[in-house]
Order: structure tokens, then C-alpha cells, then sequence
């Protein structure tokens, strides 16, 4: 008989019970999203939750079966989820773009994922490439404006395919979508300088030295003077409600220096789609690579979705070898914004733990561990 999973008080208190859309997609994504249902799983018995999950196989190979990127009622399906979990979009044998934007974009459209959230956090134990830099240094969040600018679609072209075509793509921003990203970043940083909070907060240490919650608003003011003109007035108009957040300013092209440079100057960033695309990869490569990257797509009153941010990486497909780390961490998010503060932190810990006293590398295939191996370790040490 199999053993019983092991009880302990918590277990006999009532938890909540949370009903998790899981989309694991291609390549190494339901290997990530596997290990990343794992530690909710064990994170739920340890802490007193359930997770009920339901498994949507979109993504290439239901495409090249079905011809069908996603059923026209894929969002309001996902509607009845207090969450969704997805592992990665992207397959060589599908046209790039196709189901990325088919899959992954629409969502966040239809679900009005507005915010997309990108902590750039530095693990003990995990190599940066930049020169001595720490993870005392390198610990801030990205919060991209994720529905709106370049990625709205509008645009067009003509005279198409000749030496005279011309195309255009704008760029275009209202005043509620400036004011809802902008409000939800300031939000953002006054909760980092109010509580401990592994995805979203300055710890205690940090608050003990004097670092305050500092928004930093990303753009380009100085040429793009539409756009940004509407979202620094904005940004200026919200901050006297948030006086306990300090406010800077950086246009995008000087702020990839001081990522590099200075990471250490950075608490919340806020920024437009397409800039925030843009910096966080560069932003995941400063903590170690995509393998260790997670991200939220938020709709703070509808339902958001995890992610790793990294894509399908195809050719490690099945092997068992790719950091799932990424996926974990998205499950984590996952779990401080559906409330489950302690589970959340207990995730993040136990990743440093694994991070800074077993893995060898955050590289698929380098890791000292397989896939599995480092799921099961993060569970040990929750
Ligand atoms: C991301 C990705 C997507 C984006 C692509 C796959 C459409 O790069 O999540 O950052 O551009 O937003
Ligand atoms: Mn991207």
C-alpha cells in the first residue's frame, strides 16, 4: 500500500480550496509546469490549501491536429479559474508568432491581463554576469503595461511587397490604461515598504537600513513626447496619493546601462509594453538566465496567469535536463496573489535554500540535478 502523505495540524483546519487552470503548451513546458504543480501540491499539504486542476492541452500539437489555435471560448472557460498556470508557447514545426500570439497575447487580451510583473531577483548561489553584483544588489520588480502601446496591433501597410510599400505600427496609449498600470505600480511599491514579501516586497533588513519603496518610471520623453508626455503627467499626478513612495525617472535607452551598471538603485520600475519586454529579458539575464525568470500576467480583479518567462526551449525537449525553476517560482506568484502569503514565502525560501546549497548552475543540462531532481528538492527544504 502505498504510504499515506504525512498529516499535520494545518492539515485539519479547513483550507481553502483553489481551482487552477494548468495550460502546460510546448516543448518544456509540461516538464516545468510538472514540477511546478508538484511544490503546489506539497505546499498546499504543508500549509493547509488544496489546488484542483484542469488540464488545457493548447498549443502546437492541437494546432497541427485540429487546425485549431484556441476554441473561441477559451477565455471564458479559463473565467471560471481563480488562476492559470501555463508552461511555454512556441514550436519549430508552427510559423513563429502564430500561436504566441494566438495563445499567449489573446489571453492576456481577453482576460484584460494588464499588468505583466517581472521580479528580477537574484538567488543565492546563482551566477550574474554582472561584476560584483549580489543578491543584495540585484532585487527589484519590473511592472509592464501589458494589454496596450505597440502590442494593441494598430497599424498597416501598403503597397505591400515592393519598393515603395510602407508600414506602420503605432503606438497608441489611453488615459485609463496609463492610469490603472501606473496606480497598480505604485501599489506595487508602497506594499514592498510596508511587509515582507518575497515576490513583491523589500525584506526586513532592507527596511531596517532606510531602503524606501521607489517607483521608477521607464520611457522615452525626450522623442516619443505623445506617449510619454501622457504617462509622466500621470505618473505625476498619482504621487502625491502614495507619499511614501519615492518617485525617479529614466528614459529606457539609459536605464539598460543602470540595470547593468547599478541594479541596486532599483525598487519597482514602470513601464510601457513594449520597453518592458525589452528590459526584462535583460533583466532575467542579470538573475541568472531564463531559466530562474518567472512572471504574472495580472488582472487584479479577474484572473491572472503565471509563466515562466523563457520559451519552450525544444531541443531539450523530453530530456529531462531543463531548469524548472522558472515554473516554481510562477507558481509562487501564483500563491501570493491568491493570498497564500505563507506558502508563498515558504516557496521562495526553499528556492534559495536549493539555489545557494545544491544546484550547480541554472544552465538545462548543467544543473547537477535533472528537471525532476530539483522539483523534489525544493519540496524537501518548503
Ligand atoms: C514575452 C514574450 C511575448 C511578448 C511574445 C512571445 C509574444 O516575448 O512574454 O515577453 O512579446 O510579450
Ligand atoms: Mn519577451
Amino acid at each position: 500500500m502505498p504510504a499515506l502523505p504525512e498529516l499535520n495540524e494545518r492539515d485539519l483546519t479547513m483550507g481553502k480550496n483553489y481551482r487552477i487552470a494548468v495550460i502546460p503548451g510546448d516543448g518544456t513546458g509540461p516538464e516545468v509546469v510538472g514540477e511546478a504543480v508538484k511544490v503546489l501540491d506539497a505546499a498546499g499539504r504543508k500549509f493547509g490549501f488544496s489546488a484542483e486542476k484542469t488540464c488545457f492541452k493548447w498549443g502546437a500539437e492541437h494546432y497541427l491536429a485540429t487546425g485549431e489555435i484556441l476554441p473561441a471560448d477559451a477565455a471564458d472557460q479559463l473565467r471560471r479559474f481563480d488562476a492559470v498556470l501555463l508552461g511555454a508557447i512556441g514550436d519549430p514545426r508552427v510559423k513563429p508568432g502564430l500561436l504566441e500570439k494566438g495563445i499567449l497575447l489573446r489571453l492576456r487580451f481577453e482576460l484584460d491581463q494588464y499588468i505583466n510583473l517581472r521580479p528580477v531577483k537574484l538567488y543565492p548561489g546563482v551566477e550574474t554576469p554582472l561584476a560584483n553584483k549580489g543578491p543584495e544588489d540585484i532585487n527589484y520588480v519590473v511592472v509592464r503595461e501589458n494589454t496596450g502601446g505597440i502590442y494593441t496591433g494598430i497599424g498597416g501597410s501598403a503597397q505591400t511587397g515592393t519598393k515603395d510599400e510602407v508600414a506602420t505600427q503605432s503606438m497608441v496609449y489611453t488615459y485609463k490604461q496609463v492610469e490603472r498600470c501606473l496606480r497598480f505600480a505604485f501599489e506595487t511599491a508602497r506594499k514592498r515598504h510596508s511587509r515582507e514579501n518575497p515576490w513583491n516586497g523589500l525584506s526586513q533588513e532592507d527596511i531596517a537600513a532606510g531602503k524606501t519603496a521607489q517607483l521608477t518610471l521607464c520611457g522615452k520623453t525626450n522623442v516619443l513626447t505623445h506617449v510619454f508626455g501622457l504617462w509622466e503627467r500621470v505618473f505625476k499626478e498619482l504621487a502625491p496619493e502614495f507619499p511614501e513612495v519615492k518617485t525617479a525617472y529614466s528614459h529606457v535607452d539609459a536605464i539598460t546601462m543602470w540595470m547593468v551598471k547599478n541594479p541596486e538603485w532599483f525598487d519597482v520600475i514602470v513601464t510601457c509594453n513594449i520597453f518592458g519586454d525589452i528590459i526584462t529579458d535583460l533583466g532575467a539575464m542579470t538573475q541568472g538566465g531564463m531559466g530562474i525568470a518567472s512572471g504574472g500576467n495580472i488582472n487584479p480583479a479577474g484572473v491572472s496567469m503565471f509563466e515562466p518567462i523563457g520559451g519552450s526551449a525544444p531541443k531539450y525537449t523530453g530530456k529531462h535536463v531543463i531548469n524548472p525553476l522558472a515554473a516554481i517560482g510562477a507558481a509562487g506568484m501564483m500563491l501570493d496573489f491568491l493570498g497564500e502569503k505563507e506558502a508563498s514565502s515558504a516557496i521562495d525560501r526553499s528556492m534559495a535554500f536549493v539555489t545557494g546549497n545544491k544546484m550547480e548552475s541554472m544552465a538545462a543540462g548543467k544543473m547537477g540535478y535533472s528537471t525532476g531532481e530539483v522539483g523534489d528538492l525544493v519540496v524537501e527544504n518548503l
